[in-house]
């Protein structure tokens, strides 16, 4: 299959993500995410080469936090990402590695690196940022790109949400409205169309893995959390709700809060986590 290199598309040039400002979101997200996942991607990478000689894409990488966890096994790691906040944190958390990291202020969509350069590749949780639409284009592009700079045999790891992660997976989501939900539900493709458009640009050997584990790690039971912006900040999903409807949110919560039923309503919000968990990993073979 020919492979052509894809065209910049006009409305990454000004935004970064669809609607997200990063700059400011790279101040806290280390304080509240985890990556998820880790041993996993890391499993699967290591099927293109022996642990310790692999060279491996981190795109989208934000502050670095799966290349940072990735970086004692691989030999060296390109870490590509658009917003330049995002990016100096990433540089600063792994300055020690020295030359082991190439950091790239770019776009995913239009990869800086060479044909067939890479061992392995991944992309978590950065593609529901595209201002994509039902045809999936953008998100098609994104895997054509990484299938171009994939050395045959080369394992892609893509971590991304279901609809019922969303819907089930995380307790606070169902302090929003249902229109926020759709709204973040409509930037995730299904993963049946996930495995048609990675087939359909060469990949093959698609699996799937749902770890047991939440993005924002300690932080993630914090019942008053919602009460607190930059707790809110490290998820986008909270960007889809109006003004006025954040006021009722808040409301509600301190309300709960004042009757000593907030950690109960939690929890109860929580029971729908188990066996659905709050991500899926996609493992494709190049
Ligand atoms: C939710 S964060 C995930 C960061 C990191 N991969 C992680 O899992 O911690 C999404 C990141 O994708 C970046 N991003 C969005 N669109 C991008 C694009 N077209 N090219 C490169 N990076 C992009 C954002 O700037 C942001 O840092």
């Amino acid at each position: 299959m020919e492979y052509s290199r894809p065209t910049r598309h006009a409305t990454l040039e000004v935004t970064v993500s669809s609607y997200e400002n990063y700059s400011e979101v790279s101040r806290i997200y280390d304080h509240m995410r985890r990556p998820v996942g880790v041993q996993q991607t890391l499993d699967w990478l290591s099927r293109s080469a022996p642990a310790g000689t692999l060279e491996i894409l981190d795109a989208g990488c934000g502050t670095g936090q799966f290349s940072e966890v990735l970086l004692p096994y691989v030999r060296a790691l390109q870490c590509v990402e658009l917003n330049p906040g995002m990016l100096d944190v990433a540089r600063g958390k792994l300055l020690g590695a020295g030359a082991a990291v190439t950091f790239h202020q770019g776009d995913l969509l239009e990869l800086p690196l060479a044909d067939n350069s890479v061992d392995g590749a991944c992309i978590n949780q950065v593609l529901h940022h595209l201002p994509d639409d039902d045809s999936w284009s953008l998100m098609r592009r994104a895997f054509q790109e990484i299938r171009r700079v994939l050395r045959p045999g080369g394992t892609f790891v893509f971590n991304t949400c279901t609809n019922e992660q969303l819907a089930k997976g995380y307790w606070y989501f169902k302090l929003l409205p249902e229109r926020t939900l759709k709204a973040m539900g409509a930037r995730y493709a299904p993963l049946d169309v996930v495995n048609a458009q990675l087939a359909a640009v060469g990949f093959g050997e698609i699996e799937h893995h749902v770890p047991d584990q939440v993005i924002f790690g300690d932080n993630y039971l914090r019942s008053d959390g919602p009460l607190d912006s930059d707790w809110r900040r490290a998820d986008s999903t909270w960007t889809h709700a109006t003004p006025a409807e954040l006021d009722t949110i808040l409301q509600r919560v301190r309300d709960m809060q004042a009757a000593g039923t907030l950690q109960a309503w939690m929890h109860a919000a929580d029971a729908s986590r188990r066996g659905v968990g709050q991500v899926t990993l996609v493992a494709a073979q190049g």
